[in-house]
């Protein structure tokens, strides 16, 4: 399913459109906890439920906190990113694991370096289709669009950009905080390398996820946290992040906790952000 700003331009208003074969709206399931949902509830949201409140708390109980702090500190590790590849002359985005918006959403960075900017979201959450106005909201002269879909179908996912972003040119992919939700088993490496392979050189794929070579006692305890609400996550160490960037030129500073990339390192040395982030080029 696509939702899409792209129209009545000339008429000075926004129009709309939801197309594809999906059906219109999805149930939304507030029995059990939800990633995007309880992201939100980290961020300090209100499109989260109960149930989502309830596991976030639980997490918050047992990990130290840090899932908090990770959840601002990636947010601000996506605002830094946006901006610098746009300022780095990049004009098209495409966004997977978007979340519930939550502003600056990542068009509005992108835009306000380049209002012509492109930018493709793509999450898998009815919740997130239901809150999608708030992501189409561009400037007259960008598009901003909106896909249903599910990372672990790439191809899929590639074919309804293409319709909105020229694959021929550099594109910013960005997964930020979306493959620990992936596991090696569905294919998370081959889902990087399938994007990747589809964009042209001066592309760049932005990534980060959660790790536990930091505070492995309290990333574990909320990995059972969400394992007990029915949610799987995967925590990686820094050489199997890396490991996805294969073939492609790391920017500066590498592979780094997202608040240490281009930014400021935690202060509180006690407790570091769990969640690495990094940048490569496609040569
Ligand atoms: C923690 S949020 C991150 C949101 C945003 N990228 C950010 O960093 O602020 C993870 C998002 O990934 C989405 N997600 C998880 N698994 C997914 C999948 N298989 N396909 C698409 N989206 C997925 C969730 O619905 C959620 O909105």
């Amino acid at each position: 399913m696509i939702v899409s700003d792209c129209c009545s331009h000339s008429a000075g208003a926004r129009e709309q459109q939801v197309t594809g074969t999906g059906p219109a709206a999805q149930h939304i399931d507030t029995t059990r906890p939800h990633p995007a949902r309880v992201y939100d509830w980290f961020l300090g949201g209100k499109d989260n439920y109960p149930v989502d409140e309830r596991l976030g708390r639980q997490i918050a109980a047992v990990d130290g906190g840090g899932a908090l702090r990770a959840a601002r500190a990636n947010r601000a590790f996506m605002h830094r990113v946006t901006r610098a590849l746009a300022e780095d002359g990049i004009r098209q985005f495409l966004d997977i694991g978007t979340g519930i918006p939550t502003e600056p959403n990542l068009h509005r960075i992108a835009q306000s370096v380049a209002p012509d900017a492109r930018v493709v979201y793509v999450d898998n959450d009815p919740i997130v289709l239901a809150h999608a106005g708030a992501l189409l909201r561009g400037t007259p002269e960008g598009v901003t669009e909106y896909v249903q879909a599910d990372a672990r179908d790439p191809r899929g996912i590639l074919e309804q950009a293409a319709r909105v972003l020229d694959l021929g040119r550099p594109v910013a992919l960005s997964l930020i905080a979306l493959l620990h939700f992936v596991t090696d088993e569905d294919g998370a490496r081959e889902v990087v390398s399938t994007l990747v392979d589809a964009l042209a050189p001066g592309s760049c794929l932005v990534l980060s996820m959660m790790t536990a070579d930091f505070e492995p006692e309290n990333v574990e305890q909320g990995i059972a946290a969400y394992a007990a609400g029915g949610v799987t996550l995967v925590a990686r160490s820094r050489d199997e992040v890396a490991a996805f960037f294969e073939g492609l030129d790391l920017l500066a500073p590498g592979v780094a906790p997202v608040d240490a990339w281009r930014g400021e390192p935690s202060p509180d040395e006690a407790a570091p952000v769990s969640l690495y982030g990094a940048v490569g080029r496609k040569p």
